[in-house]
């Protein structure tokens, strides 16, 4: 049998995985700071048998072009969420996805307490206002976190281990999530799992840390927003789509959230916004998808990166997703 070709594409280039992991395999590098076209897609890959590729790098994984690939078996994709990849395209041609499913989860689990703790006690602006760029008439009045109530929703991977490091400061855990696998787990954990609805009713902090399902609309839609506590901290360290934007920004305006961190850009990413005041007034709080951008990350990134490459060109996939009839993905725990 042929030897598997690999093409790995990011920006880092060889510097994607660690030295010598990948000797022995038949694997071009490819440094890019985009992904590629369709057409430049089929130029690359048109002899590959793997694909390894960061978000930044994936082409557009749909009909046209896997038509175009059909020598493609294996797609490796350096993050943790997927919900941007069509896996029943991926399946119709035979191509698997292999995903990073816990590199990143120590470090998203303190961010999202980082930015809990930063809303409460107003870090953020207290910073500011020491450079003078917010006035000095701005309240730096907080709240103490230790004996509130924490309501996470998505009880995965990084969202127990976030409710480990609450209960540390001392906040109650309440914890949701749709998947009953997720729900026992958590509850051997000790996580009190409630419904939504309680969730939302009980809880004076609440962390989104769930998986945007492809397709889904918000997990905190407007109904949600509304049944939330006056004035509770939320923090998102999932994907914008989680929330309802617009509903969080009316919510925050009438002083019902009190404070909203994204670890992503939601205000003035792109056209100036009405609601740049909150961000200045530091109840917006955002951090860019920064979340996972830590040293450890980036060595246990590129240690699993390169062993799931091996994996994938050895023809044993690890960690591989697929789609349930349920409608939720799910990771194949293949050498997990
Ligand atoms: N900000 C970052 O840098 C960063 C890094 C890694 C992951 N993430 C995000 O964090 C998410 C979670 O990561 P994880 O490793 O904990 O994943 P995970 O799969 O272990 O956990 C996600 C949980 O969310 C649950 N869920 C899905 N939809 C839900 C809903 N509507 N209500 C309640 N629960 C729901 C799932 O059932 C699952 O148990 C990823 O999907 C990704 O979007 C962000």
């Amino acid at each position: 049998m042929d030897q598997a070709r690999v093409v790995v594409i990011s920006r880092a280039g060889r510097a994607s995985v660690p030295d010598g992991v990948l000797d022995g395999l038949a694997v071009r590098f490819v440094q890019r700071q985009e992904a590629p076209d369709p057409g430049t897609a089929v130029v690359l890959l048109r002899d590959a048998d793997v694909l390894a590729c960061t978000n930044i790098c994936l082409p557009v994984l749909d009909e046209v072009l896997l038509q175009r690939l059909p020598r493609l078996r294996h797609v490796v994709l350096y993050a943790t969420g997927y919900e941007h990849i069509d896996l029943a395209v991926l399946d119709r041609h035979g191509v698997t996805l292999s995903v990073l499913p816990a590199y990143a989860t120590p470090a998203v689990a303190e961010h999202a307490l980082a930015m809990l703790l930063s809303l409460a006690a107003r870090v953020h602006l207290a910073h500011d206002r020491s450079r003078g760029t917010v006035h000095a008439d701005t309240s730096l009045r907080g709240v103490e976190l230790g004996g509130r109530t924490l309501g996470i929703l998505g009880t995965g991977r990084i969202g127990t281990r976030l409710a480990r490091l609450a209960t540390g400061i001392e906040m109650h855990v309440l914890g949701h999530d749709v998947d009953p696998m997720a729900v026992a787990r958590a509850g051997r954990d000790g996580i009190e799992m409630v419904s939504k609805d309680t969730l939302l009713e009980r809880s004076d902090a609440v962390a989104l840390c769930a998986s945007n399902q492809r397709g889904a609309g918000p997990v905190l839609d407007m109904a949600a927003v509304m049944a939330l506590r006056a004035g509770v901290l939320v923090v998102n360290i999932g994907r914008p789509a989680l929330v309802d934007t617009a509903a969080m920004m009316v919510a925050l305006r009438a002083g019902w959230v009190r404070g909203y961190g994204v670890d992503e850009v939601v205000l003035g990413s792109h056209s100036p916004s009405a609601d740049l005041d909150l961000l200045r007034q530091g109840r917006v709080l955002q951090t860019g998808h920064s979340a996972w951008w830590r040293d450890e990350v980036l060595e246990r990134g590129a240690a699993m990166f390169g062993a799931a490459i091996v994996a994938a060109a050895q023809g044993c996939p690890v960690d591989v997703v697929r789609e349930c009839s349920r409608g939720q993905d799910a990771l194949i725990g293949v050498g997990t």
